[in-house]
């Protein structure tokens, strides 16, 4: 499918699922970020959010019967399945000054998504951008124009606060691998814990679990910015996500970090 084609058919898409219609004339005069700026607010946004889904793969039946399932039960036929749970996520890779957008986790080593790694799958870590505040309008419903329009029956309130389908959203696909040093290392375990209080209970060397400072090495990006008429949606290089700089990702404001934003603005016109 050629980029235009998807965005065109994302941009329909919105309009049908939404049952509203998506500003077309909005986006005339402003143009969609490139894909190095999307890396910019892709690399804030992992900056900024503790959370995110980490993805494995089962290994095949016969590798995994004594080594992994023991200790969980697991059922026949999982192997080759895929599996996402959540994780705790911070920026904290010490060797992020010369190779920036490695998230780092703290991989408890009895978790299946760390024992599929260590059978040896790959990772996708799915991360999505949370707005701090709700924006300050909405956009109006088609059913909810016409009744105003026609004198009908009251707005209903939004059910929810603001347009995720709108927001940027990004998986990053790779493999996991010990940070040198890393369980010893103890700026680092300060840097997880100022984000994560909770996890200095499991912090490397504790009495319960055996757990270890991981980094994702990020070798693909996949990026949706939000609706396609006006953010970029696709593959962003991995060149480009690794050499954005903490100045650059610093100078950008991601849609809702300020209270009163627009919800239908461009984010290219944040950049
Ligand atoms: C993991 O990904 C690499 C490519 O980055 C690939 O060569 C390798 O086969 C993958 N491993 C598995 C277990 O699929």
């Amino acid at each position: 499918m050629k980029p235009t084609t998807l965005l065109a058919s994302c941009a329909a898409a919105a309009t049908t699922a939404l049952g509203a219609s998506v500003p077309q004339s909005a986006a005339a005069g402003h143009r969609i970020p490139t894909s190095y700026e999307s890396a910019i607010m892709g690399r804030r946004i992992l900056a900024k959010t503790p959370l995110a889904v980490v993805s494995t793969i089962f290994p095949a039946d016969s590798d995994s019967d004594s080594e992994a399932s023991p200790d969980e039960n697991r059922p026949a036929g999982m192997g080759g399945q895929p599996h996402g749970l959540m994780e705790y996520i911070a920026d904290c890779d010490p060797s992020s000054a010369t190779e920036g957008g490695n998230p780092t986790i703290l991989a408890i080593s009895i978790e299946t998504s760390f024992k599929n790694v260590a059978a040896g799958s790959n990772v996708s870590l799915a991360v999505q951008w949370t707005p701090p505040h709700p924006p300050a309008k909405r956009i109006a419903s088609v059913s909810s124009f016409l009744s105003r329009f026609l004198g009908g029956e009251k707005q209903v309130a939004d059910p929810s606060t603001y347009s995720a389908a709108n927001l940027p959203r990004f998986s990053l696909h790779g493999h996991i691998e010990r940070i040198d040093g890393g369980d010893r290392d103890k700026n680092l375990a300060a840097c997880f814990v100022k984000t994560h209080p909770d996890a200095r209970y499991w912090l490397p060397g504790n009495r319960i679990h055996e757990s270890h400072f991981v980094r994702l090495v990020v070798e693909q990006v996949y990026w949706v910015g939000g609706f396609g008429d006006r953010a970029y949606i696709g593959w962003i290089p991995v060149g480009e996500w690794r050499g954005v700089t903490r100045e650059e990702w610093e100078a950008v404001r991601l849609p809702g970090e300020e209270k009163g934003w627009k919800e239908w603005s461009l984010l290219g016109d944040d950049l």
